[in-house]
């Protein structure tokens, strides 16, 4: 059995963000273990407060984990847009730049943030980090001549100073991991990523690249859970948003 040793900050925060939620309101379910905890919670307000909410999941997973839980999800396409978007991060920088993705449902999880009026992050204290970068960056492509692709996102990634950069196709056993949207994912190793913005529009620039799991100027409040029932929350919430 894996054991979470950020468990407990994890449930921390979620609880801390299902305070958050207003009747009425129209959310996008985030991701991974963090976002787990807050569906788990947000059925049981549900259930015991009688909230009407309408919701979108940003993966099979999420929409899984949340129907089991007793929720009823929307189609974004009917929705069209969002109050707040709760998910989690596997990185979060001082300027509120992330990395996501290491759950492989970053197009999904940019799509509905970016379609919501506001994007809060929950996390374990451990996602904070200085510098974007340790954790390797999943790149979301088209398996369409996915070999050609990796090349140019090595160049590419070359060109921006990431000489020593290890990437590789992710792998479940001995078969290429598939997104919930069809595609392959390639993480990259790149270490420190100084300059986020200008990585993400270079590499959206390569045609088979589907999307990058750097989200820049899109998180507006992050809620870091300490283990112990308390929580940082880390403003503002008015940061003019970025169009990467
Ligand atoms: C999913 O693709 C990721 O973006 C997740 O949000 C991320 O991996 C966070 O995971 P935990 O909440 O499990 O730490």
């Amino acid at each position: 059995m894996i054991i979470d040793k950020h468990a407990s900050s994890k449930r921390d925060a979620a609880e801390y963000a299902l305070g958050l939620v207003r009747d009425g309101m129209r959310l996008g379910l985030g991701t991974g273990a963090t976002a787990d905890c807050f569906i788990d919670g947000l059925a049981r307000r549900v259930i015991d407060d009688g909230l009407s909410l309408s919701m979108v999941a940003t993966s099979h997973r999420t929409r899984t984990r949340a129907e089991q839980a007793g929720l009823k999800l929307s189609d974004l396409n009917d929705l069209r847009d969002l109050d707040l978007t709760i998910d989690g991060t596997d990185e979060i920088d001082i300027h509120f730049n992330l990395i996501k993705g290491g759950g492989g449902a970053l197009l999904r999880e940019k799509i509905v943030a970016q379609a919501s009026k506001e994007m809060i992050v929950i996390a374990d204290q451990s996602k904070r980090v200085e510098s974007l970068g340790k954790f390797p960056l999943p790149i979301e492509i088209d398996r369409f001549g996915a070999q050609a692709t990796s090349d140019m996102i090595k160049s590419c990634l070359h060109h921006l100073g990431f000489h020593e950069c290890r990437q590789e196709f992710r792998r479940s056993g001995d078969k290429l991991v598939v997104t919930d949207g069809g595609h392959y994912i390639i993480d990259a190793e790149l270490l420190r990523i100084d300059h986020p913005k200008e990585v993400a529009i270079q590499l959206n620039q390569i045609p088979g690249v589907v999307e990058t799991g750097l989200f820049v100027g899109i998180c507006d409040l992050a809620v870091l859970g300490r283990g112990n029932g308390e929580v940082d929350v880390i403003g503002p919430n008015e940061k003019a948003r970025s169009d990467v």
